[in-house]
């Protein structure tokens, strides 16, 4: 008679466990059905010039300052947005956005600032949209002996960082990360605000290296055809397409050696301008493929 019970109480038990789970598996369920808030949006600038004004404009602000880099969460025109103040150069801008896309779990990444014309024919104030970002820093150099010097201008084989292959240890290719079709969209929207420059589409390279030797310059535009160099964007866009994370790099010249365009720091300021009417574009289209 005991047994028996004992054997009913842990049967009733055992269905009110399983009724439990079931009931929090159809909540869950239900939660993500209506939850269809957007995810946010992080915008990268290396420099306080390149991120302070865009965090200055967040609505219902708050800052987490993680190791080194500085995150403003926040939402602008209601729509989530993260500044993320990376630090310049390839390696902050790499941990910078492994932390974000960790913690914040972002729907796009814009990584944004100045840069240095490579192209002749872009003025100070224009802004190249990233349609390729590439890595100007990585190469395999020819075999010299000592007392032959050194030639960058013969560096002719652009070094892989992250080959389809693992097993080639010196892989050699130009690697170029495209920028993803929604954010080039939303850009392209927003363009038609801008005033201070045209806005065109081009390839961003990036190293850790200011060039100032035309005849390096010349190199890249003609090897690499970039448009503009900095020191950023193609490490940011290697780490999300790691993680698969929409990214584009968006970049004003603030000078261009090639045609005496001189540096002018204003230029920060107007890209973050631009960038903010981008987030807007891009958000509104993500919002309303929600609906
Ligand atoms: N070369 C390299 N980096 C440049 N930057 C602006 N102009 C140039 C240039 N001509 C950007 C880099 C870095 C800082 C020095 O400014 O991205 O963050």
């Amino acid at each position: 008679m005991q047994f028996k019970k004992i054997i009913h109480a842990i049967g009733m038990c055992g269905s009110l466990l399983l009724a439990a789970c079931n009931n929090d598996s159809h909540n869950t369920n239900q939660n993500s059905d209506t939850q269809k808030a957007l995810q946010p949006i992080v915008i990268q600038g290396a420099l306080p010039v390149e991120s302070e004004q865009m965090a200055a404009k967040l609505t219902n602000a708050t800052v987490e300052t993680v190791g080194g880099w500085k995150f403003w969460k926040g939402t602008y025109q209601g729509y989530p947005v993260i500044i993320s103040k990376t630090r310049m150069g390839m390696s902050n801008a790499a941990a910078a956005t492994a932390i974000a896309i960790e913690r914040y779990k972002p729907i796009a990444i814009i990584n944004q600032g100045t840069s240095g014309g490579h192209d002749p024919e872009l003025k100070v104030y224009d802004i190249v949209l990233g349609r390729y970002t590439t890595n100007i820093g990585a190469f395999r150099t020819p075999k010299k002996a000592l007392g032959e010097g050194s030639n960058a201008l013969e560096w002719n084989e652009a070094f892989d960082v992250l080959p389809d292959d693992e097993s080639d240890p010196e892989p050699i290719a130009i690697r170029k990360f495209e920028a993803d079709a929604e954010l080039l969209t939303a850009a392209h929207r927003a363009q038609n605000n801008y005033t201070q420059g045209n806005v065109v589409e081009g390839t961003i390279g990036s190293a850790d290296v200011w060039n100032n030797e035309l005849d390096r310059i010349a190199f890249f535009h003609k090897n690499y055809a970039t448009s503009v160099e900095e020191m950023e964007a193609a490490s940011v866009a290697q780490i999300a397409s790691q993680f698969k994370v929409p990214f584009l790099g968006i970049r004003v010249l603030s000078n261009n050696i090639t045609n005496g365009g001189a540096y002018d720091a204003g230029t920060g300021e107007a890209c973050q301008h631009y960038v903010l009417d981008v987030v807007v574009e891009y958000m509104k289209a993500k919002q309303a493929a929600l609906k």
